[in-house]
């Protein structure tokens, strides 16, 4: 599950540009269908949709991700220059300024984001392609062929869809987007009968795509309705609390790509309809894969308020912390023979990743035997920890998911959590009130010495105290991450 994040990007940017183009075209007056006449445009299209899938298996290892993003950039080509090239194609000069006033603020973004913006990032690309999804439907609903009978039923119920999915995504997105940069409270809004008010607005949106169809296209059913999603996304992400932020982000992720996928069905193109599919089941997939790693029903989650119902005790004693300083952690590390490294956001947000495989090196050369122990959802997106530790050169051979090494810190002597909390939180096994109960944390206390790196005593994501701080074999050493590490290096 490595390298997902690129791959949630790079979805994302699909979507969003074959969206655009495809929208702008359709616009623009295009003939619909003009490209299933064309066999040398359907046989680019083909090629892409090869390209789209072959770039989702290389994305999912890290030796292969280089070549995946590559052909996902030249599959992306392909069907940007086959939809432009389209003979049916008028007016090409507004779609290539659009094209150009898109791409420069797309680089100007992808150029200034932080590794740890990247889940915003992708928040708010996912809520443009619930955005164009909307603005395709109803084009689609008030400018369309001649059509009656079933096909007039069916066309109408793909804009009722396209235009739900849409909607939901974008203001999903938009409070996703404005949880993970501190907007908004990560804490859950609860709502009284917040689970019934989803469900009418599911069975009012229901009753009135039957009357939409039933009256051959009503415009205010479908303007209605566009009303009670938007806020059934709101409401949806809204209620569902921090600490379940990575399902939410891989969900909307999957419900951008139906919303892509919609579209094509509404503009009659294959590629959009084939890219929608390929977004929509990873994200399905990531999100089950995320929710298995968490011990979270995919159900609850989206369903909203999992976990939160509990009362978070603040005032609880968790007794007396002890302090360590960087050189008794340089002592420390030279005498052990085995030492496990578990890294969380606070490495990313200190950028220690370069210090940690100095350090890595010497202990190495010195024959100790040092790991990596990788949470699912360590840091703010899936495979954040890998991409620092690849970007720094840690070989991929000592990098391990939690699963593989959850057993050996009983014989490990150190484990260095540099910048992690939620993740090597005990009270996720030991406390069923805690808000992250049931979910696997890295088992770090069961070595002999632990060494927190942290800047205070603050909690992590999930807003929760963790008991490791204070137990009988953890120092805690303060400061931010990078300089410890750097002192660390300097002392061996
Ligand atoms: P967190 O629980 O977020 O804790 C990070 C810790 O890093 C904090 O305790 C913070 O303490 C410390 N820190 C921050 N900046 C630092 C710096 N410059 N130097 C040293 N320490 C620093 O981290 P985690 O264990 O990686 O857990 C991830 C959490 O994020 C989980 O709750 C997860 O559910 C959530 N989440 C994950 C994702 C994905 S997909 N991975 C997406 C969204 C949310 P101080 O402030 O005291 O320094």
């Amino acid at each position: 599950m490595s390298l997902f994040h690129i791959l949630q990007t790079s979805e994302s940017l699909t979507d969003k540009a074959a969206l655009a183009v495809q929208s702008s075209g359709e616009k623009l007056g295009l003939v619909e269908s003009a490209a299933s006449n064309m066999p040398l445009i359907n046989g680019a299209y083909f090629v892409a949709a090869i390209l789209f899938i072959f770039s989702l298996v290389g994305l999912s290892k890290q030796e292969s991700a280089e070549h995946g993003v590559w052909y996902g950039i030249i599959g992306m080509t392909i069907a940007l220059i086959a939809t432009i090239a389209n003979p049916s194609v008028t007016n090409i000069q507004y779609i290539l300024i659009a094209m150009v006033i898109g791409g420069l603020i797309g680089t100007w973004f992808a150029l200034r984001v932080e590794m740890t913006q990247m889940p915003e990032l992708v928040a708010m690309l996912h809520s443009f392609v619930g955005l164009a999804a909307v603005a395709v439907g109803f084009n689609s609903f008030l400018e369309h062929q001649p059509m009656s009978g079933v096909m007039l039923n069916i066309h109408l119920v793909e804009v009722f869809l396209g235009v739900f999915i849409g909607s939901v995504t974008f203001t999903g997105s938009v409070v996703a987007y404005g949880k993970l940069k501190g907007i908004f409270s990560s804490k859950s809004l609860m709502l009284p009968h917040r689970h019934k008010m989803n469900l009418l607005a599911g069975i009012v949106s229901f009753g009135l795509m039957v009357y939409f169809v039933q009256q051959e296209g009503h415009m205010n059913s479908l303007l209605i309705m566009t009303g009670i999603a938007l806020i059934f996304g709101w409401h949806l992400v809204a209620s569902i609390g921090g600490a379940d932020m990575p399902v939410v982000v891989s969900m909307l992720n999957s419900y951008s790509g139906w919303a892509a996928a919609a579209a094509g069905f509404l503009l009659g193109n294959d590629l959009l309809i084939v890219t929608g599919a390929l977004v929509g089941s990873s994200g399905a997939i990531l999100s089950y894969i995320m929710c298995k790693a968490m011990n979270r029903s995919f159900i609850s989650v989206i369903a909203g308020g999992f976990g939160t119902d509990v009362v978070v005790n603040s005032d609880q004693d968790y007794g007396e912390h002890v302090e360590v300083q960087a050189d008794e952690v340089a002592e420390l590390l030279k005498n052990a023979k085995s030492v496990i490294i578990t890294p969380g956001y606070g490495m990313a947000v200190a950028q220690a990743q370069y210090p940690v495989y100095e350090m890595t090196k010497r202990l190495r050369d010195k024959g100790i035997k040092v790991r990596f122990g990788i949470h699912p959802v360590a840091g703010r997106l899936p495979g954040h920890m890998n991409v620092l530790l690849a970007e720094a050169k840690v070989p991929y051979d000592i990098v391990l998911e939690m699963d593989e090494l959850n057993d050996d810190f009983e014989d490990t002597d150190v484990v260095l959590v540099i910048g992690a909390n939620d993740t090597v939180n005990p009270s996720a096994l030991d406390d069923p009130n805690s808000p992250i109960a049931g979910m696997p944390v890295l088992e770090v206390w069961n070595a002999n010495h632990v060494i927190a790196f942290k800047r205070s005593m603050n909690p992590g994501y999930a807003g929760v105290q963790n008991p490791l701080f204070f137990k009988d074999n953890t120092s805690m050493l303060f400061g931010d991450a990078k300089a410890s590490v750097d002192n660390i290096v300097k002392a061996l």
